[in-house]
């Protein structure tokens, strides 16, 4: 490193030596505000985020007055530490007694109800903001030339901007460093630095519940989510600055107040709770409970800051580019709009225009970002708001529904390099859902194995809510496995197959080997499931589609697994092989020419067409494979007439139940895998219309709030899909060769892009590019991967295009 002496220099250098900032770039001449809910200045709908997996950073406030909103993934209330007595939901005795006339009256009567399964949601909880950390500083009256990115090269956010008519320039950088487990601010200027006031401020609690001390450049602040019994959850943040040259008092009120000769300043934040998601087991007495978290952040705090600033962004930068750099998407910048206005390129953005590929392709990138710092090793998973929320009640708890937006939230994770990022999402369900849906499976369906519902918190909540609609939908583990298993044909990582993956796959696999009913409604000798329900619509019934293709899957996953196992699983795969032979594998026709939803006779007026916002039954079509790869659907005419039939009555996704994003990113993604370019273009283009706003941020209800990530992260599945169908053959075709097809349905608009880096199934990696029409014409095999068969990469006009 050479020796630096302006803070501008420094940064312009070090960008210059760690490959800068060539990368797409979020960008706004506005600071982003908050406001409140509803309000256009709301700073989920304004500002730009960074994280790394634990802790969640939104910069926001204008110059002067910086202060960035802080996240750390396990602080929740509920749970044990708000009952002591929590058990995830389930009941204190089985339910079990009740499931013989639940089945029996379904089977008589096609349809019935689960109420005697029910739970409540009872100290379930919620995922809640830690504060604020504020930087103030005087002397900005006025500003010019303000600049704010979020660089998607590095994940920096940095805003600049010049004080009043003076040309005095400041630079203030934030991102959040994995490496070093810290959030960091860091001022720059091309003079002596203002005198700052820094403080870390919760005004959203009850001040008694808030504890703070200030000393020599440190900054403490903890607080509990409850005094108790029992007692709440700890949690801590500490803010540290550079010591050099730097000159700390501490106010009356607790804040720091720094003065510096220096014209740069940085700042540190590490913030943890003494949650411990290992310790929610009989064993550790289902307590959650971990260390107090105030050492752990002195700590981690205290070797950071003794990095110096310089060694802190390199570690970063270091870190987020091996994730992401290895994978890039190149759309044509055809509108020019690389320099411009983020907010306002989404502002102009309209469905029926001609779409804007930078965009698209910018919102590609920020998925990456977005998940990245959303998901590490260390961390829980991607919840419903990533890792970003500024209230105590977010909408929904900001937790783990399990019936399409978890899943969704993970699309993008094994195609475009980004596994490791799942890691917090196979040690979430092994250590949360794992133990207390075991006991779940035994009270509500004297099953074995493991079982949970769709809305899951982080204190192994695995039992049904109260809401029958919602709660009945004991699928989602089942779902889940398909990202197991995926997982691992992506990575090939057989080591962790055995340790992790297959444990999971297996228990839940035994729970549906254990809870699979002989069909005795249309006494076919099919296994169905019995009770099920479609999520979030229609009646309480038997044979649903969606979790008979999900089990197809499933049963496969655990049978092409073996081979990989130091020892097979005979006498399992004998139970499955035989279920899988009798299983009902969920593909039926409705006379109208669509999908049926529920095995139950049309007769019986549920399987008409419908626009709800869920596309269940073609789960088996996109984003599984039962129907499309299992069932030969890609290629054959009948399922393919079907699914387009099933599709167009759903509609675009904006019925007056939901007008979500994600539900539009799920129709583009499956009108892609029937290769038409034009619905699945549409539909991506409908979703940033509708629901993406100036921050690039999805929203529920059209484009107000709440914020749901998970249409960011679909969105990016949707690209994909668009880009390659690389589906898995069903068990027992292993001698068969395997087809890629590359650009499926790559509009003209993206003409003459390509893409660099994509994983294939088997662990190829390949880089493609294609003609002005869409047309993949070029393919560069980065690696051949372990797959034993051949896999034949065509494009669509059918020209064979490479073999690995
Ligand atoms: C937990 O304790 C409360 C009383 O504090 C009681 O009402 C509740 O039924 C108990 N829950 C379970 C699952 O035992
Ligand atoms: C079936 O439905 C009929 C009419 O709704 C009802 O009278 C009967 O009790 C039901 N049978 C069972 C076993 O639930
Ligand atoms: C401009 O600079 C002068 C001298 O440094 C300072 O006194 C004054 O407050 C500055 N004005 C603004 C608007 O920043
Ligand atoms: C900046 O300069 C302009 C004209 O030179 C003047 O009108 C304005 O008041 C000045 N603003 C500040 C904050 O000094
Ligand atoms: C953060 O700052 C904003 C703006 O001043 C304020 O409205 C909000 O309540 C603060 N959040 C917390 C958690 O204190
Ligand atoms: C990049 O990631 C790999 C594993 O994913 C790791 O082995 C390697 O050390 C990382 N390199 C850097 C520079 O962080
Ligand atoms: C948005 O549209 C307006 C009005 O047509 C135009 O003036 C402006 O340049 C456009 N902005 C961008 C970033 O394309
Ligand atoms: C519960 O399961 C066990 C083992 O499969 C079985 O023997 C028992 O009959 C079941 N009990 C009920 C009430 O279904
Ligand atoms: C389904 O359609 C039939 C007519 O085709 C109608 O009688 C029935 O009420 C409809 N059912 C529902 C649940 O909408
Ligand atoms: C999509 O393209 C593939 C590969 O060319 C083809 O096998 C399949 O039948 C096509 N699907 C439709 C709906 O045309
Ligand atoms: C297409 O799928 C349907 C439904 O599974 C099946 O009946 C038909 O035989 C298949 N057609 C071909 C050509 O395989
Ligand atoms: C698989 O592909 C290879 C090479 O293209 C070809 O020789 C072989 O016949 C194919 N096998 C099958 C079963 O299609």
């Amino acid at each position: 490193m050479p020796i630096m002496k302006a803070p501008i220099s420094l940064l312009a250098v070090t960008s210059a030596i760690l490959g800068g900032s060539n990368g797409k770039s979020l960008r706004s001449s506005s600071p982003a505000s908050y406001g409140t809910i509803g309000r256009s200045d709301y700073i989920l709908q304004t500002g730009y985020v960074v994280g790394n997996g634990k802790v969640g950073a939104i910069p926001f406030g204008p110059p002067g007055a910086d202060k960035i909103n802080l996240n750390v993934d396990s602080l929740w209330s509920g749970g044990p530490f708000e009952v002591a007595n929590y058990t995830g939901g389930n009941p204190s005795s089985p339910r079990y007694d009740a499931l013989p006339e639940i089945r029996d009256r379904i089977f008589q009567n096609g349809t019935g109800g689960i109420a005697p399964l029910l739970g409540n949601g009872n100290y379930y909880g919620s995922n809640r903001v830690l504060g604020n950390l504020t930087v103030m500083f005087g002397g900005v009256e006025s500003y010019t030339e303000y600049q704010r990115t979020l660089d998607l090269s590095d994940g920096v956010h940095r805003t600049k901007f010049s004080i009043g008519n003076n040309s005095t320039e400041l630079e203030a950088s934030v991102f959040c460093s994995y490496p070093d487990q810290v959030c960091v601010y860091h001022l720059g200027s091309d003079e002596q630095l203002p005198t700052i006031t820094v403080n870390i401020e919760n005004l959203l609690v009850e001040q008694s519940l808030l504890e703070s001390s200030c000393e020599r450049g440190i900054l403490r602040h903890s607080g509990i989510t409850q005094t108790g019994p029992p007692q709440g959850m700890k949690y801590a943040a500490v803010a540290r600055v550079d010591p050099e040259s730097v000159v700390t008092t501490c106010s009356r009120e607790g804040s720091l107040q720094i003065t510096t000769r220096k014209k740069e300043l940085t700042i540190v934040v590490s913030a943890e709770t003494n949650y411990d998601q290992k310790a929610g087991n009989e064993e550790s007495g289902w307590s959650f409970k971990g260390e107090d978290p105030a050492s752990i952040v002195d700590m981690t705090s205290s070797a950071a800051i003794s990095k110096g600033y310089t060694r802190l962004l390199e570690h970063h930068i270091n870190d987020y580019k091996n994730l992401t750099g290895d994978f890039s998407l190149q759309l044509p910048d055809t509108s020019s709009s690389k320099h411009k206005e983020t907010a306002e390129l989404i502002q102009n953005y309209t469905y029926d225009g001609p779409g804007n590929p930078f965009l698209e392709n910018l919102l590609f990138d920020y998925a990456r970002h977005l998940l990245i710092s959303s998901s590490r090793e260390n961390s829980l998973p991607a919840n419903l708001q990533g890792r970003w929320t500024e209230l105590l009640n977010p909408s929904w708890g900001a937790d783990y529904h399990a019936n399409i937006n978890i899943q969704m939230n993970y699309w993008l994770a094994d195609q475009t390099g980004l596994a490791e990022t799942q890691h917090a999402l196979w040690n979430y369900m092994e250590d949360t859902w794992v133990p207390r849906g075991t006991e779940t499976a035994q009270l509500l369906y004297n099953a074995s194995g493991w079982v949970t519902h769709n809305e899951m918190n982080i204190f192994g909540f695995t039992a049904m809510k109260d809401v029958a609609g919602w709660a009945n939908y004991p699928a989602a583990a089942a779902w889940m496995m398909q990202h197991v298993w995926d997982n691992f044909e992506y990575t090939q990582d057989v080591t962790w197959l055995e340790k992790q993956g297959y444990p999971l796959i297996k228990g839940v696999a035994e729970f549906w080997v254990s809870s699979l009913q002989e069909d005795k409604f249309f006494n076919d000798g099919s296994l169905v499931v019995n009770p099920c329900n479609s999520p979030e619509t229609g009646p309480t019934t038997f044979g649903c589609a969606h979790y008979q293709q999900l089990i197809h899957q499933l049963f496969n996953s655990v049978l092409a697994a073996q081979k990989f196992l130091s020892k097979p699983d005979t006498k399992f795969v004998d139970a499955i092989t035989s279920s899988l032979n009798q299983l009902d594998t969920g593909l039926h026709f409705a006379s109208w020419g669509g999908l049926k939803e529920w095995k139950l006779p049309e007769a019986y007026g549920y399987d008409n067409k419908s626009t709800h916002r869920h596309l269940s039954h073609l789960n088996g079509w996109y984003p599984g494979y039962s129907i499309s790869s299992f069932a030969n659907g890609y290629t054959n005419t009948t399922i393919q007439n079907a699914v387009k039939e099933t599709l167009i009555s759903r509609g675009m996704g904006n019925a007056e139940d939901a007008n979500a994003g994600w539900a539009k990113v799920w129709r583009a993604a499956c009108w892609a895998r029937l290769n038409d370019t034009q619905r699945a273009y549409s539909e991506l283009r409908y979703a940033i219309d509708e629901n993406f706003v100036g921050n690039g941020l999805s929203m529920y209800w059209g484009s107000q709030p709440p914020f749901q990530i998970d249409a960011n992260f679909g969105f990016a599945g949707a690209v994909l899909s668009m880009l390659v169908v690389d589906m898995p053959l069903a068990y027992g075709s292993e001698a068969k060769n395997r087809t890629v097809v590359l650009g499926p349905a790559i509009p003209a608009e993206w003409g003459n892009g390509k893409v660099m880096g994509l994983r294939l199934r088997g662990g190829g990696i390949v880089d493609f590019s294609w003609d002005g029409k869409g047309v993949v014409n070029k393919v560069k095999i980065l690696s051949r991967g372990k797959e034993r068969r051949k896999v034949h990469l065509v494009n669509m006009e059918g020209d064979h295009l490479a073999d690995i």
